[in-house]
């Protein structure tokens, strides 16, 4: 069953088919387009205002986000090749709040903190910071730092609010001529056999948690909760214990999310009110400055699956007859901050 959008049932070919528009599928679409390509999006799950989502939409990931840029530092060449993922999307980022501020993304002062910093932290100076391209970075001095964390440091970073700026990549996409449908695939080929799609030369895999058949794919589960108590800045907390306890500012009326579990192979989609409880207090512990206008207003809890890979995001060409499959997904809990690095990847996968 297929609802198509305006001119996509016409002779006019799609070229290359997207499947998914979660943020990496909308970020691919829209990059094909700007390269020339005709592109067309057909995905069970579009962009949809956060503020009516329900759980049935669990495995749209993009919904739940929280979302910001953390800087990674690379210590391997896989992470040296995200980095520079990351480091392309926030030069985009950079562009496109001067161009569109409307776009649903804020740029925002980003603290991390360490209870039990890794080495790579501990060393992190001035030089180094600005050699991997953060800017603005500042080590914070002992006295500022709340108890029980050794290493705080912050930079300039960005924040999205998810919905907002899904939305804003889709209506990009259909004004700059690009299609859509809405439809549930069961396996990627089937676009082939699907009109108008019939002669399309290549399909984007952009599927998420989607058809479920790659052994490598897990959910990591987040519980996050969203807040209407505003925070100047996004902050992160590595705690000794493995846990983390941060927030994001999401902008445009978005709230605060205040986060979260990181809790492979759960797939369990309903939040638990301890664990809410739980990360609300260790953030006010963390940045008492949360409640400096009172207690917390608790919007709604989130539950979303990160879709994450062993061995790291899949992205990657295979032929199919004469045409081609090219995936792009696993992107874990990174999926906004390496958005535009994986677009770039994908363009170049296709030319
Ligand atoms: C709590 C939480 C906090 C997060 N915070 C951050 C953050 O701060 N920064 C960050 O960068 N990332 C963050 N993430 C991770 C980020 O949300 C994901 O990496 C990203 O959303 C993945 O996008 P995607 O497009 O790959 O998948 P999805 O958003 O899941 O999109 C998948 C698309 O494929 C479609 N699809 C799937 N199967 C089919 C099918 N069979 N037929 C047709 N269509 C199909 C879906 O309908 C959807 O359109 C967070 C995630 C969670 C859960
Ligand atoms: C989400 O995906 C899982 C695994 O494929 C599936 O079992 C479940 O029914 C899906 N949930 C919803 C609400 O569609
Ligand atoms: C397409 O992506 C999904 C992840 O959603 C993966 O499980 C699947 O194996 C991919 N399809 C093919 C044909 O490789």
């Amino acid at each position: 069953m297929m609802q198509h959008t305006n001119h996509s049932q016409d002779t006019d070919m799609a070229q290359i088919v997207v499947i998914g528009a979660g943020v990496i599928g909308l970020s691919c679409a829209l990059r094909l387009l700007r390269a020339g390509h005709q592109v067309a999006i057909v995905a069970r799950d579009f962009p949809t205002p956060f503020e009516t989502a329900t759980g049935a939409a669990i495995n749209y990931t993009s919904l739940w986000a929280g979302a910001h840029n953390r800087w990674n530092l690379p210590t391997t060449p896989a992470e040296e090749r995200e980095h520079a993922m990351a480091r392309r999307t926030y030069a985009h980022m950079r562009r496109l709040v001067e161009t569109n501020p409307e776009c649903g993304v804020t740029f925002t002062t980003g603290i991390e903190y360490f209870e039990d910093p890794p080495e790579a932290y501990r060393a992190l100076d001035a030089r180094r910071a600005a050699e991997l391209g953060f800017e603005a970075f500042r080590r914070h001095a002992p006295d500022e730092l709340p108890e029980g964390v050794a290493l705080g440091f912050e930079y300039r970073t960005w924040c999205a609010n998810p919905m907002v700026y899904c939305m804003f990549l889709l209506r990009q996409f259909c004004l700059a001529g690009g299609t859509t449908a809405v439809a549930e695939l069961r396996h990627p080929h089937e676009v082939f056999a699907m009109d108008p799609y019939r002669s399309a030369a290549a399909v984007v895999n952009c599927s998420g948690v989607g058809f479920g058949d790659d052994p490598a794919v897990f959910p990591t589960r987040g519980q996050t909760c969203v807040v209407a108590n505003a925070v100047s800045a996004t902050v992160t907390r590595q705690n000794a214990d493995g846990s983390w306890t941060f927030a994001v500012p999401r902008g445009f009326d978005g709230g605060t999310v205040i986060g979260g579990t990181k809790e492979p192979d759960d797939w369990d989609p309903e939040p638990s009110p301890e664990v809410r409880a739980r990360l609300l207090d260790r953030f006010a512990a963390t940045h008492p400055a949360v409640l400096a206008d009172g207690p917390y207003r608790v919007l709604r809890d989130i539950v979303g699956r990160r879709p994450t890979r062993r061995g790291g995001p899949r992205l990657e060409a295979e032929a199919f007859g004469h045409r081609r499959v090219v995936h792009a997904y696993g992107l874990g809990g990174r999926g906004y901050e390496l958005s535009w690095g994986v677009a770039e990847a994908v363009l170049a996968l296709l030319e």
